[in-house]
């Protein structure tokens, strides 16, 4: 392993590509999550272009049940979930966290709309380029909608909303997005948002639950390499834009679930002893023969794992909707 690159070098040799990878984010989280031991690589960059458009063909797999089973809970009980919000009594703030295309949100938000909810939709995103997209389906599909994008971070858009409304809040963290941290990490995030909630403000949230092992190791290990795909465009993404030369067939994807913590893990582990160079950073890397980097983690619950972490973290829980099957769970708690 070398040493970080150093700026003032870097700067002095000159070239907008290094400028550019150097001021970025993504290049200081990568020389950040390779100088750890085990490696690792925040999953949040997954989603570039080509990673959404893999993200897409993952979640249109048989066997990645996650969409389908939230799909069918909002579609086939939005009225309840929508009466549990007590949306028809006030006026209140719809506030999504990573909104992405609202393939799942809209049937809520055509609901409320033709029942006459008073509301205003706030998507809060980091990603500009998304909001757009949705404001664009949304102003075709659902008109009438009132919308006020936020791109900012989660909780700026939460702070920022309290001071401009004195409306209740209800929060959509949708999609097993809080199954992407930790136990810890999610109790800390729930702790976070609870504060900058008021009291009965409330939180929908998206939980994919522990089952069958054999179905939950399906979906991230899928026999048709989508999801491969989708853990090595990782290294694609660092080619791109870091000027890396990782060499693909070097590295493979493994993932693996254990039904104990309810962890799926995922991993790339170079398949040889490597060194990678990357061009816009004047930095190397070494990888061991079988090294792993670390790339994310898809946490499951059962019921009363998530009930303690409601109590514990200050949410009193209203009620949960699930799927037939009950794999997944759309549970919905107020802040106490
Ligand atoms: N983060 C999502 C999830 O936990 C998306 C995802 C599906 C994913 N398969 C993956 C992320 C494999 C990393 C690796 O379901």
């Amino acid at each position: 392993m070398n040493p970080s690159p150093n700026p003032e070098a870097l700067f002095s040799s000159g070239g907008q590509h290094k400028k550019k990878a150097l001021s970025s984010q993504f290049a200081k989280d990568v020389i950040h999550g390779f100088s750890r031991h085990p490696k690792a690589v925040s999953s949040q960059y997954f989603y570039d272009k080509p990673g959404d458009k893999i993200f897409q063909q993952i979640m249109n797999m048989p066997e990645y049940y996650l969409t389908r089973s939230e799909h069918e809970i909002l579609s086939r009980q939005r009225k309840d979930i929508c009466t549990a919000f007590n949306a028809f009594d006030e006026a209140f703030n719809l506030i999504e966290f990573g909104a992405g295309d609202g393939y799942k949100t809209k049937l809520l938000l055509s609901f409320l709309l033709e029942s006459g909810a008073d509301f205003t939709y706030y998507p809060v995103d980091i990603s500009q380029h998304i909001l757009d997209e949705l404001s664009k389906s949304l102003q075709n599909e659902i008109p009438g909608l009132r919308v006020k994008p936020l791109n900012l971070e989660y909780f700026s858009a939460l702070s920022k909303l309290s001071e401009m409304s004195k409306r209740r809040n209800v929060v959509l963290f949708l999609g097993s997005n809080i199954g992407n941290f930790s136990y810890n990490s999610a109790g800390g995030f729930l702790r976070r948002l609870s504060w900058y909630c008021k009291k009965d403000d409330m939180l929908l949230l998206g939980v994919d639950l522990k089952k069958d092992p054999k179905i939950i190791t399906r979906a991230y290990d899928d026999p048709h390499g989508i999801t491969a795909a989708f853990n090595l465009n990782l290294l694609e993404r660092m080619n791109r834009e870091l000027g890396a030369d990782f060499v693909l067939s070097g590295f493979t994807h493994h993932t693996f679930y254990e039904p104990l913590s309810g962890k799926v893990l995922s991993y790339l582990v170079s398949l040889k002893q490597q060194t990678v160079s990357f061009s816009f950073l004047d930095w190397e890397v070494d990888f061991d023969e079988f090294e792993l980097v670390h790339t994310e983690i898809s946490k499951k619950y059962s019921i009363p794992e998530l009930e303690i972490l409601a109590q514990q973290q200050g949410f009193q829980v209203l009620k949960h909707f699930t799927d037939e099957k009950k794999y997944f769970l759309d549970t919905l708690w107020k802040v106490k």
